[in-house]
């Protein structure tokens, strides 16, 4: 499919306009999706961290959402090559990745991560500890093996993302965002099926969704007023796509509402196809229903510009094509306020500048092979 001129230049005009997130000014709509590399031997991010985000925000990403890395709580992860966001040597490596994006012109939160129950086998300097969730549940087991976490072992977490987000201030970060998706700790508190807790923290959505807000006020806590806190979440799981923590509109309300409550400025949800409606009766997606419900600046996310003819059609398994007039009218309707890319960022580090530029045919298909190093 060819690209047509006045469509190339329609995206160039709405991706271009720019917007902000509690007073940060985001000079485009588009977003880097977080992605793991583990590229960060010892949790400290190198040189080439630096310059592999710092390439993407001089080629016009507006905002960049670092790969998950992980608080300061001795079982939030399991390897020794994600960036730990803790730790004196790994904070001067992560203050110089900040630093690299903001002389490139573009902004930067750090995603902060606890994976929870996901934690299969430790690797120093945490190896023994124990993995830990609301309930000791992995994704998919009737029987507990993890622990259930104590109310010591919340205070901690919640203690722990807090330092953290207080330390990407002090280092120089734009903001931060709080990984409640794809079945890591938070999200395993947000979803019944991992959570089966009696006390407070289990229950109904809005009790369920306690422990994602008391970590959101607790960060509130530790940072200035104006520094924006993003919380990312998804109805679906790493090890269970068809999993969901709202079934209607109202459940999702009742999760959204203590969060935005409690002090979240931007949501992220995450979803693997954009273009697919969230509830029956209602073309609006995840990320259409989240701002609606909250009235908070909102993200979208999923397979946007895998397709090498970005400006043709996105063809969805099961789903009916999309084309990017379709996401382009979707922002334009205020449907949601930025774009995430992942892969497709991965693939080309020069895809925001391409897009903005209207440089379409110069748009490579998506290969996996990407997904091998950090260029
Ligand atoms: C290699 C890889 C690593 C990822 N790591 C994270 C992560 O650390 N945190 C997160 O919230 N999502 C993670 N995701 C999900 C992406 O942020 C994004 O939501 C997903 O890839 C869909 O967007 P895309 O279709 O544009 O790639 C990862 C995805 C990929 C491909």
């Amino acid at each position: 499919m060819t690209v047509t001129e006045s469509a190339a230049s329609r995206a160039a005009q709405v991706l271009s306009r720019p917007t902000s997130i509690n007073g940060l000014t985001v000079p485009n709509r588009i977003v880097m999706a977080p992605m793991t590399r583990m590229f960060s031997p010892g949790g400290v991010p190198g040189e080439d961290v630096v310059s592999y985000y710092a390439r993407r925000a001089a080629a016009g990403v507006g905002l960049i959402v670092t790969e998950g890395t992980y608080v300061g709580h001795e079982s939030a992860g399991q390897s020794d090559r994600v960036p730990r966001f803790h730790g004196e040597e790994q904070l001067d490596g992560w203050a110089k990745v900040a630093e690299g994006v903001h002389a490139a012109g573009g902004t930067i939160v750090p995603q902060l991560w606890h994976i929870g129950m996901v934690r299969k086998q430790g690797q120093p300097p945490f190896a023994d500890a124990p993995a830990v969730g609301p309930s000791g549940l992995r994704i998919g087991a009737d029987e507990a093996t993890g622990k259930a976490m104590t109310r010591r072992d919340l205070d901690d977490v919640i203690g722990a993302f807090a330092e953290a987000a207080a330390d990407a201030e002090r280092i120089g970060f734009d903001g931060v965002e709080i990984h409640g998706a794809h079945g890591y700790l938070v999200d395993q508190f947000l979803w019944e099926g991992t959570n089966r807790r009696t006390d407070a923290y289990g229950g109904d959505p809005v009790a369920r969704t306690k422990f994602g807000a008391e970590i959101v006020a607790a960060v509130r806590e530790k940072v200035s007023p104006d520094f924006p806190v993003i919380f990312r979440y998804s109805q679906w799981k790493q090890e269970a796509y068809d999993a969901r923590i709202a079934e209607t509109p109202e459940e999702l309300d009742a999760i959204l509402a203590p969060l935005a409550a409690a002090g979240v400025d931007a949501f992220h949800a995450s979803t693997r196809r954009y273009w697919l409606p969230e509830f029956d009766g209602s073309d609006l997606n995840l990320a259409g229903w989240t701002k609606k419900l909250t009235g908070k600046p909102t993200i979208t996310v999923g397979s946007v510009g895998l397709d090498g003819e970005f400006l043709g059609a996105f063809v969805g398994e099961g789903s009916e094509v999309k084309g990017i007039d379709d996401l382009l009218d979707r922002l334009e309707a205020e449907e949601f306020d930025f774009v995430a890319v992942g892969r497709a960022l991965l693939q080309d580090p020069e895809w925001a500048a391409k897009v903005l530029q209207g440089r379409f045919g110069e748009l490579a298909a998506y290969d996996a092979a990407s997904l091998k190093t950090l260029s």
